[in-house]
């Protein structure tokens, strides 16, 4: 596997001939932000088919938590692929499930006897969450908050709380989805007026008694990399306590040390009903699962979930293995350390640039952001230059992802496992690309 990945790019694989080729053959809805193609990755680096290097500040969207081919990971899924590729858990099950699933149950927070069942997608796992939620309180609505991302598939869409590009033209979408607004100091939204309209949303669209679940991240990903406000998921909890609703904490983005926890919501004081989980968890292998409350999640009817790939088991060893480096590694740890290095860096740079950089989001280990502005103002976004800087810094050897309702945050989810020199080089690139796009 790995003597395949790190062949020598073929001369016939240049960037601009499978750009051409891509764009005839695929729809322009599979839109890449990068305009080169992968040709092989390690670490933290990755190279195009053309040979260019480029340090990597995007995990393949915080997947790749533990860096490209981890040698633990790959050692597990080569070991795999000796016994079997694919059984079908829904045929013949297999150990590995069995054995992650209890280590699941067993990390993720909360006091409360847990059962874990897998899928293959991040949606997939909301959508499932959803079911079971469904299943167990026997009532129709769910919540989900302003600047949510939650997958694409039709029911995560409609649970999206941000409209283009993820839902446009795409409606409509099934019905009991309600939302409220997702506290934000920094867009003038506090605890307070997001549980008012959460209130609202219950006199004058759902009854509680008709909600199944509230959905949240912990940290809102897609939509800008805002942490939940401190009081804010507890809040929520006693809500959900008082009408009998479950709560649901999306942590695809979030877990598997990211933020410098195991899970983002430990930086609560709440257990949830049901977690979902996907992305980081298996280290590049599609993997995702939902682990909850083990009366909650027994609701669904046998037969009631599955999927032909869910809980593949190339995916539960790398998760597993994934489970082992997240330990000795201490990522958590790194994810911290690596956060601080980019305050600092960041900080740096705002100072520099007071009229374009308005926030400097480090306070969850290695989930980064920069919020960009014009003339220093917050309730001026500026998606233009968070275009030009991601232009410039692929141009220099890096990629790096923006994300936000207004298309204005610069976002950074490097592997955990970055070398510090590369850090700092990466972190160096940014500040040129930075003062570069800024002209
Ligand atoms: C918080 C959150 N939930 C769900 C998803 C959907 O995951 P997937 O793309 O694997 O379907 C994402 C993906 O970015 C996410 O960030």
């Amino acid at each position: 596997l790995t003597t395949q990945l790190h062949a020598a790019p073929s001369a016939a694989l240049s960037t601009d001939r499978l750009l051409a080729r891509k764009a005839a053959a695929m729809p322009r809805g599979a839109s890449q932000v990068v305009p080169v193609f992968a040709a092989r990755a390690l670490g933290s680096e990755l190279w195009d088919t053309d040979d260019r290097r480029y340090i990597d500040f995007a995990a393949g969207i915080a997947v790749c938590n533990t860096g490209h081919l981890h040698p633990h990971v790959n050692a597990a899924v080569r070991q795999q692929l000796e016994r079997f590729s694919h059984s079908c858990i829904m045929v013949t099950p297999y150990e590995s499930a069995v054995t992650l699933a209890e280590r699941l149950n067993a990390a993720v927070p909360g006091p409360s006897p847990k059962k874990t069942m897998f899928f293959t997608t991040g949606a997939e796992a909301v959508e499932n969450a959803v079911k079971i939620a469904r299943a167990h309180t026997g009532r129709p609505g769910v919540i989900a908050f302003t600047g949510a991302y939650h997958g694409r598939t039709l029911l995560t869409m409609g649970l999206n709380g941000k409209v283009a590009p993820y839902g446009t033209k795409f409606g409509p979408f099934p019905a009991s989805i309600h939302r409220a607004a997702f506290p934000c100091a920094y867009h003038g939204v506090s605890v307070e007026a997001a549980i008012a309209s959460l209130e609202m949303v219950f006199k004058a669209d759902l009854m509680p008694a008709d909600c199944a679940a509230i959905i949240v991240e912990p940290v809102q990903g897609e939509g800008g990399f805002y942490p939940a406000p401190a009081g804010f998921l507890e809040r929520l909890r006693a809500i959900c306590d008082a009408h009998g609703i479950m709560l649901i904490l999306d942590e695809v983005q979030t877990g598997f040390a990211r933020t410098g926890r195991m899970f983002a919501s430990e930086y609560a004081d709440v257990e949830a009903d049901i977690v979902t989980l996907a992305k980081g968890m298996a280290g590049g292998f599609p993997l995702s699962a939902i682990t909850g409350r083990a009366g909650i999640m027994d609701a669904a009817d046998p037969g009631g979930l599955g999927g032909t790939y869910a809980g593949s088991p190339i995916g539960c060893a790398a998760a597993l293995a994934v489970l082992d480096v997240i330990a000795r590694e201490d990522l958590c740890a790194r994810a911290l350390h690596i956060g601080m290095r980019f305050r600092a860096a960041l900080d740096a740079l705002k100072a520099e640039f007071p009229q374009h950089i308005a926030d400097v989001r480090a306070e969850r280990g290695a989930m980064v952001a920069l919020e960009l502005v014009e003339s220093g103002r917050p309730d001026c976004p500026a998606p233009d230059l968070a275009r030009r800087v991601l232009v410039e810094c692929h141009r220099a050897g890096l990629i790096v992802l923006s994300c936000g309702l207004y298309g204005n945050v610069v976002r950074f989810l490097p592997a955990l496992t970055i070398p510090d020199e590369l850090l700092g080089e990466g972190l160096a690139i940014f500040a040129q690309a930075f003062r570069k796009a800024v002209g």
